[in-house]
């Protein structure tokens, strides 16, 4: 992929405000009951920031996880991959400046011992513990750090103490090198990386969208100091390109840069991808200028130099990182919020849809047999699909309700096998959004459903 490709869209050329349609608790409810995503141990109550996907929301996580893979490192001659350790050597995060600046600011009330981020004193409520007023009395901010902290081996002293990731990024500076020689990568190149971090929220809040334990999925791109800038709105533009795939409408997706009382402790430059949640206007991914600070960090924290030589200026320099830094467990909230409508039909009944992009959605293809005894030839058909796509197959209920129950979850078509078929050969296939049926001919649909699918209609 070219390196200067299109001008970056700012806050400024994009609109800034749009109508969330979906409502919280409407997605809250649909992702529990059709199995997208649950709170963790809720047969134990529950656990605060922690969050299960079910066998509908693994599909979509996967399916988004494949897609950035794709674009990211698959499409790309500059770009390698990486599937590092949870569990860094602690230096790593001395280094880093998490030990020392990873905190938010954390207020007690005095009277009911509730603990809030100050910055978000707005969701307290009133207080239950005061006489004569519902003002809670806070403490001071003091500063809390977000790092979660674990034990490695069998010994309980301060040496065997580690952290769980705060970011993925981090393995990715450690391993820099060892990467772009195994690889014979010549600066600019980068290394992405998708998995799992932690973080110790103050606040988990808003679904999944702010919680313990998420999944990022980060690109590393390590370029020359005087090509910084370049490189930044490539990646902002690209990451926008990126986003507008996955259906989100330009009103409900905005790019934010930070100001500089914002920037994080190793950010040079930054800029927010923002989208419209019903709560408002929220991050799902960071672009970070994050100049040479993490590689100089690690190089005097380890003792290596991670500097590099230009082979045909003999310039040795330490390469300056540009940092794309995507939330997993976000965008597919995001996703799922852009892709949730409630429609009035023709014939009076409502159905709940899900919109969502066709190679995202779980469930490619239901295939329906109208009546239990075509079951058996709608299984074989189903059984042929299941080899190159995500198929559901269901026999229970009226034809209606198992369309609803399809269109609930996204699945982008409907095979409908009937009386006619055992004679002619043909199916049904109903699309999702615009209901329309049409017939094709049962050793043509594979292809058929496949080209839709990739093509994105
Ligand atoms: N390496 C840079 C970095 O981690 P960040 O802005 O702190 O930057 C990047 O995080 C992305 O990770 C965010 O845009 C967001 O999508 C996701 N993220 C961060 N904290 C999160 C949390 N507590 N819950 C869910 N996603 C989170």
């Amino acid at each position: 992929m070219a390196a200067d490709a299109d001008p970056t869209p700012t806050a400024a050329s994009l609109p800034s405000s749009g109508e969330p349609v979906a409502r919280m608790d409407e997605i809250v409810s649909l992702c529990a009951r059709r199995g997208f995503v649950w709170q963790s141990s809720e047969i134990y109550g529950g656990i605060n920031g922690f969050w299960d996907y079910g066998p509908l929301g693994v599909e979509l996580k996967n399916n988004l996880k494949a897609l950035w893979w794709q674009r990211v490192v698959r499409e790309r001659d500059d770009v390698e991959g990486l599937d590092s350790s949870i569990i860094a050597h602690p230096r790593t995060w001395e280094a880093s400046g998490h030990v020392e600046h990873f905190s938010d600011p954390l207020v007690d009330c005095r009277a009911c011992k509730k603990r809030l981020r100050a910055d978000q004193l707005d969701d307290a409520g009133p207080c239950p513990a005061r006489q004569g007023t519902s003002e809670h009395d806070w403490t001071p901010a003091r500063n809390f750090n977000l790092m979660l902290r674990t034990r490695i081996g069998a010994q309980e002293d301060a040496a065997s103490e580690a952290f769980l990731r705060a970011e993925t990024c981090q393995s990715i500076f450690l391993d820099m090198k060892r990467v772009r020689e195994s690889a014979r990568q010549k600066i600019p190149f980068g290394i992405a990386q998708i998995g799992k971090a932690f973080r110790n929220e103050i606040n988990p809040r808003n679904f999944t969208f702010r919680s313990r334990e998420f999944e990022q999925a980060e690109l590393e791109f390590f370029v020359h100091p005087s090509e910084r800038e370049r490189w930044f709105e490539h990646w902002l533009a690209q990451r926008l390109a990126f986003h507008r795939e996955l259906g989100f409408r330009a009103e409900r997706l905005r790019v934010r840069p930070h100001r500089p009382e914002e920037l994080a402790h190793y950010a040079r430059a930054a800029s927010d991808i923002e989208f419209l949640f019903p709560f408002g206007w929220q991050e799902i991914e960071g672009v970070h200028d994050r100049g040479d600070w993490d590689l100089r960090r690690h190089s005097e924290y380890s003792g290596k130099d991670l500097s590099v030589t230009d082979e045909e200026t003999k310039e040795r320099y330490t390469p300056m990182v540009i940092e794309t830094s995507a939330g997993v467990d976000r965008t597919c909230l995001a996703l799922l919020c852009n892709a949730y409508a409630e429609e009035k039909l023709p014939d009076g009944e409502t159905r709940a849809v899900l919109r969502l992009p066709p190679r995202l959605a779980p469930v490619q293809v239901a295939v329906l047999p109208l009546a239990k005894k075509l079951a058996e030839p709608a299984t074989q058909l189903a059984a042929a699909l299941r080899r190159r796509l995500a198929v559901f197959y269901d026999e229970a209920g009226n034809i209606g309700r198992r369309y609803r129950r399809q269109d609930e979850i996204g699945t982008p078509f409907c095979v409908t096998f009937d009386f006619e078929s055992v004679g002619d050969g043909q199916v049904t296939v109903r699309e999702r959004d615009s209901m329309a049926q049409q017939r094709i001919a049962t050793d043509a649909l594979a292809g058929y459903l496949r080209e839709r699918l990739e093509g994105g209609g």
